[in-house]
């Protein structure tokens, strides 16, 4: 058994795929929400949860949440796959919105870019990105940013930003 374990929950597949990569490349033993007991996660000493972000939001991040208290002790690395490129600014929303205070002191937190699978989509996901297009069309075009911009010029296509290589500093935190 690996010291260390990959947890993930992926809707789409992005975060499956950066989940295998991480999991292949640091030898960590690779489990999906569901398929794990939190009592499982008590006998590695790193813990690498990768989710896909929805509205601001990581899937299945309650399974660490619930049993923080329990896992304090352990390294704690969050991979968040998210449409949006990376930022400073993204990654104090993830952190705010899903890390407590202690939690936002202890666990590193990485964002990773995933992609937008229309055909795929259900329809409460396609729905969600219909609002956010007509949101960001009700914008003058010089206020909408690059991802905005990017959002409309790919709606209802397949889009992969997915990037072996962006898994390189996730790997040097497991290894610190
Ligand atoms: C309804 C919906 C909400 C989303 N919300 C966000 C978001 O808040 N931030 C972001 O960067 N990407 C957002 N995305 C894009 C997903 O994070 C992206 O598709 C990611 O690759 C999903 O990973 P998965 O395929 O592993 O589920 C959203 C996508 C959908 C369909």
């Amino acid at each position: 058994m690996s010291h260390t374990v990959v947890v993930f929950k992926s809707k789409y597949g992005s975060t499956a795929k950066y989940a295998g990569w991480i999991a292949e490349e640091s030898g960590a033993d690779l489990f999906e929400v569901g398929k794990v007991k939190a009592e499982q996660l008590h006998s590695y000493q790193t813990i690498v949860y990768c989710g896909g972000l929805y509205v601001g939001g990581i899937l299945g991040f309650s399974l660490i949440q619930k049993n923080y208290p329990k896992l304090r002790d352990k390294k704690l690395i969050v991979v968040a796959v998210g449409a949006s490129t990376p930022s400073e600014k993204a990654l104090a929303q993830v952190k705010a919105k899903n890390f407590t205070e202690t939690m936002q002191e202890k666990v590193e937190l990485f964002l990773l870019r995933g992609g937008l699978n229309y055909p795929k989509m259900n329809w409460l996901d396609r729905f969600l990105m219909y609002l956010l297009v007509k949101s960001i069309q009700s914008k003058k075009p010089e206020e909408r940013d690059d991802d905005s911009k990017g959002i409309l010029a790919t709606y209802g296509k397949v889009v992969d930003f997915t990037d072996r290589s962006s898994i390189a500093p996730v790997l040097e935190a497991i290894r610190k």
